[in-house]
């Protein structure tokens, strides 16, 4: 459950400076290091890579999907079975694919070649070109990988040459897109077929031909999404500009979904593939009749807010009430709202008493338009928390832990889909400044006093840029 990660914020954890090797995983002895050669070795059907054999790698295999890891990421054990099935999968389904994990806190020297920044990291390889890698663009789970693998083997759209061509391809599968291109050689294209190879639930056509423009409708280059031979969508891009990536992506998955969207494993894939922030949480009992009728309030609403606010419902009696727990509600919240931002991971608490299409629009509203001030959620302190050498901090014990003076702090902030470093919080220790840390997704607070200080200390001190890494990753 991804808002798992963001809604704490910040599953954080710390350890103790005085004791640096505490979390640091079994770090590479000078011998095994001695030992690698060229070889290619598997653990589970995974190409274990290094140095010294990532070329014999990248020659052997035309198409090579390669994890960067470190081995006390959660966000990469929670990766790890799903990687390994989908190893074994495409092993057997295409011998010129093949799945790889480089350890990147031991390999340094490739982990700086490829970027590396936050875990996992995935790249791609075609052709076994070193420096013409892209980034991984899939789902996480072993079928998302499988597929994206395989869709990256094929041509990413075909052309429909004539009308009924056009018609056809639309009928032959659930969800068409059309990209209409009056020039062959158009430079959008290339976006265009990038982000066909990257939204795997649709299939992609482009059409250059006068007549099927005539036929559709359209007088300039479009992209039409066909969500149903007789429902469709038209993004037509930036007069000046051209067509927009993200965008592009952002119109496909807003108008695939419905209007009002269920949580579960599947629709959560779409809910954060959509680069929409905003997520308007409805939590109600589905099996309460009362409550159901909400739904309809909260549907009404959804409309106006279209692209902009995810409409998402959570049933407190299904198979993912553990959301609730993560946004600090019990059985006895229910029904009520949630909207949190997760970009900037804020969070609001829905503030009328009933649940109408008018409060519900003005809640929305009022949080777009920043009227509505943020809460602080927590959840209850694990049992375990300071079992292991790293503490998991929750808003009801970040006090006590962080406030410890005897210690520094280190703040580990997990992300949506990766593992980014840690940060030393290093600030006056005040409920105000450490929560603003925790909120900003790491930013140091700026002392008055301390100014002068700052310059010095900033070179220790590395601040990781969490939504803009997130957002590069997320897609
Ligand atoms: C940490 O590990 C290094 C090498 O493994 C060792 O030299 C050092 O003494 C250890 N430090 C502590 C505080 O245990
Ligand atoms: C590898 O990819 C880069 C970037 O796409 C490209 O410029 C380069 O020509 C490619 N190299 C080969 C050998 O194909
Ligand atoms: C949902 O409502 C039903 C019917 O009133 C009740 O039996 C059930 O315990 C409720 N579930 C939760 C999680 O509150
Ligand atoms: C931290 O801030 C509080 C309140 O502003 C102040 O009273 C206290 O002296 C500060 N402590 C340190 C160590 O700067």
């Amino acid at each position: 459950m991804r808002w798992s990660h963001l809604l704490l914020g910040l599953l954080l954890a710390f350890y103790a400076k005085a004791d640096p090797n505490a979390t640091s995983a079994e770090s590479s002895s000078e011998s095994s290091r001695e030992e690698k050669t060229d070889e290619l070795l598997e653990e589970e059907n995974v190409l274990v890579l290094h140095e010294k054999n990532f070329d014999n790698a990248l020659k052997t295999f035309k198409y090579l999907l390669v994890e960067f890891y470190a081995p006390w990421c959660g966000h990469c054990k929670e990766l790890a079975p799903n990687y390994i099935k989908a190893a074994e999968t495409l092993k057997e389904q295409a011998p010129e694919v093949r799945l790889a994990k480089v350890d990147a806190t031991e390999e340094k020297e490739l982990s700086d070649e490829f970027g590396v920044s936050g875990y996992p990291t995935l790249r791609f390889f075609v052709n076994g070109n070193r420096t013409g890698h892209i980034e991984y663009g899939g789902r996480r789970d072993a079928e998302g990988i499988v597929r994206w693998m395989l869709r990256r083997m094929e041509p990413a759209s075909v052309e429909v040459k004539t009308v009924s061509a056009a018609e056809e391809f639309i009928k032959s599968h659930e969800s068409t897109v059309i990209g209409f291109f009056k020039d062959p050689e158009d430079a959008d294209l290339n976006l265009f077929n990038e982000v066909a190879l990257n939204t795997e639930d649709f299939k992609f056509a482009i059409a250059h031909k006068e007549e099927i423009f005539r036929k559709f409708g359209v007088s300039t280059d479009s992209v039409i999404y066909f969500k149903s031979p007789e429902e469709k969508y038209i993004y037509t891009g930036n007069e000046e500009l051209g067509f927009d990536k993200d965008e592009l992506v952002q119109f496909l998955m807003v108008n695939n979904m419905d209007i009002v969207t269920e949580y579960s494993d599947e629709t959560a894939q779409k809910i954060f593939a959509a680069k929409i922030p905003n997520h308007l949480l409805l939590f109600i009992n589905k099996t309460v009749e009362d409550q159901l009728l909400l739904l309809e309030n909260f549907r009404q609403t959804a409309p106006d807010f279209k692209g902009t606010v995810l409409f998402v419902v959570i049933d407190s009696n299904g198979p993912h009430a553990g959301v609730l727990e993560y946004f600090g509600l019990t059985n006895e919240d229910i029904p009520t709202i949630r909207f949190i931002n997760i970009e900037k991971v804020t969070k609001f608490a829905f503030n009328a008493e009933k649940i109408t299409a008018e409060t519900v629009r003005a809640f929305c509203q009022g949080v777009l338009d920043g009227k509505i001030k943020q809460n602080l959620l927590s959840e209850e302190v694990p049992e375990d928390w300071d079992k292991k050498p790293v503490k998991v901090l929750v808003g009801k014990n970040f006090e006590e832990v962080a406030y410890d003076e005897t210690k520094n702090v280190f703040v580990e902030f997990l992300t949506v889909v990766s593992c980014m470093q840690m940060i030393e919080y290093t600030k006056n220790r005040t409920v105000e400044l450490f929560s603003q840390f925790i909120d900003s997704g790491g930013v140091l607070p700026v002392d008055e006093d301390e100014e002068k200080m700052k310059a010095d200390q900033e070179e220790d001190i590395k601040v990781e840029d969490v939504s803009s890494e997130k957002s590069k990753d997320e897609l």
